[in-house]
């Protein structure tokens, strides 16, 4: 949508600023599939919210409590180099507001779901036990698994199914990585009910590894005034949906101590984007995605889109209690205005600032030389949006599912996009072409970001990383490099998971050279 466009629905007084319907819900008819699209677009996963919902008072919750870290999946095994255990996902009632009962998906009844900490090296299997009324996957985000075993869309866990994915964790794997469903249409819905988890990849010895380490798990949640987690809106359908309640570990403005410590900050929301920084004090970022970087690189502020994970150190001049806040970071959402504004996450007291900072932390073999180029254009369908207030439920369902798309198309199960062979060095251009920022990430690789393009600048990288996951702004060109080595289907899409259920999502093929 352009700014003429924008400003229209603005002035028509239909969007507002904290909580936006910017539709005609009369004309709805609530929890029933929509049957009557006129071509075959399947659009019965697209459900709104009522529309009087009201919100829980975030007071319910309750708030201050020290971080608690995050539980660990047991191992079962007692087999060196091996990792066994069993995940049950099932609906649960979780208390969150206090003395109500939320209903949520969660797995092994933990919100977040269980830390699983494991070697390089390290065989894994775990044993799935889908509890839900609807199919499920679990995709093990960034790590190099094999395709078959990664929780793709194409390879459902019915419901009341169970099933093992197994994988061993290459040497060089050490990383900072998590899961979460992966099913067709309802990544969104089963992320923001509740499953989500950490997957810590360790090395047996690495610069780090003297030094204690904890995990801030940054999660949102929106509760209706019962506390319990309502459909999205037609404008978070559009942006992505952010939970008003965000949360550290699953826990409201934690008091939090640190200590010298490696600490890991994951991204878990579906869509919002995070700019965090510590009054009085600073970050030392040591790796990203996939692992330490190779020299620390000192932030003041530590930008992670949906999806995003890093490794810090905290230094700070004098100890004491300082704030972990989000800055505001505009990306140019659909019909809604905010004003900027700055959450409040936790108080974190620093006991001891971190010393003696390696200055080399890891050495990345050197850049290879890509064979082969592809381009990604992510965009959307502006023609869609016109009218769409005026527009009937089954209508509004077809230009959602409709209008966020990659080179040009919508996901489809069926089709491969791109192929790729096997252990060859590719770059990735990757052009936003649509007004508001995507996160793109693809499965079963990191890669490396060599430049960026924006407004006819081009901006080498800053330093060598590994991610998977990057965002992408408006009009911004990226060129990533990477290779694949394991022959099968990969989903590359964009990590706002509305956008991916609605199928901003493609697949490429790794075939043998
Ligand atoms: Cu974290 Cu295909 O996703
Ligand atoms: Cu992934
Ligand atoms: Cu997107």
């Amino acid at each position: 949508m352009d700014r003429r466009t924008f400003l229209k629905f603005n002035t028509l007084g239909l969007a507002s600023v904290s909580f936006a319907y910017a539709m005609d819900h009369s004309k709805m008819n609530h929890g029933t599939m929509d049957h009557s699209n006129h071509n075959n677009m399947n659009t019965s996963f697209i459900d709104f919210a009522p529309k009087d919902l009201k919100l829980l008072n975030i007071n319910e919750i309750a708030s201050g409590k020290k971080l608690a870290p995050l539980t660990l999946l047991k191992n079962e095994s007692k087999e060196k180099n091996f990792f066994r255990a069993t995940i049950e996902i099932a609906e649960s009632e979780i208390e969150i507001a206090k003395g109500k009962k939320t209903k949520c998906y969660t797995y092994n009844k933990l919100i977040p779901g269980p830390k699983i900490e494991a070697y390089e090296g390290d065989t894994i299997e775990i044993l799935v036990k889908n509890k839900l009324n609807e199919a499920t996957t679990i995709h093990w985000h960034g790590m190099p698994v094999p395709p078959e075993q990664d929780g793709n869309p194409h390879d459902p866990i019915l419901a009341g199914r169970e099933r093992i994915y197994r994988f061993t964790l290459p040497m060089g794997s050490a990383g900072t990585y998590w899961y979460h469903p992966h099913p067709h249409y309802t990544t969104s819905k089963q992320v923001f009910k509740g499953l989500a988890g950490v997957f810590i990849v360790k090395a047996k010895k690495d610069a780090l590894s003297h030094l204690k380490e904890q995990d801030w798990v940054i999660s949102d949640l929106r509760l209706d005034e019962n506390a319990q987690i309502p459909s999205n809106t037609l404008v978070d359908w559009l942006n992505g949906r952010e939970g008003e309640i965000v949360l550290i570990n699953g826990q409201l403005k934690p008091k939090i101590e640190v200590d010298n410590q490696r600490i890991r900050i994951y991204n878990f929301c579906a869509a919002r984007y995070l700019n965090l920084r510590l009054s009085g004090a600073k970050f030392v970022l040591v790796g990203t995605d996939g692992g330490l970087i190779e020299k620390p690189v000192e932030m003041q502020e530590l930008f992670l889109s949906p999806a995003s994970r890093v490794e810090v150190l905290i230094t700070s001049d004098k100890k004491g209690e300082v704030k972990l806040e989000s800055t505001y970071y505009n990306r140019d959402k659909m019909m809604v205005k905010e004003s900027p504004y700055t959450l409040h996450l936790a108080d974190v007291n620093i006991k001891n600032s971190a010393k003696n900072i390696p200055q080399i932390l890891r050495q990345l073999p050197p850049l290879e030389e890509p064979k082969n180029f592809k381009e990604i254009i992510m965009s959307e369908d502006h023609h869609k949006m016109h009218g769409i207030m005026k527009k009937s439920e089954s209508e509004m369902k077809s230009a959602l599912a409709s209008m966020f798309l990659l080179n040009g198309k919508v996901f489809d199960m069926k089709r491969v996009d791109e192929r790729s062979k096997l252990d060859e060095t590719e770059d990735w251009i990757i052009i936003n072409k649509s007004h508001m920022d995507h996160p793109f990430h693809i499965h079963g690789t990191q890669f490396e970001l060599i430049s960026s393009k924006f407004k006819g600048e081009l901006k080498k990288a800053e330093f060598r990383a590994l991610r998977d996951t990057i965002n992408v702004r408006p009009n911004e060109e990226l060129r990533l490099r990477m290779k694949q080595e394991f022959v099968g289907l990969r989903m590359y899409h964009c990590h706002i998971l509305e956008h991916e259920d609605l199928g901003m999502m493609a697949s490429l093929e790794v075939v043998e050279k």
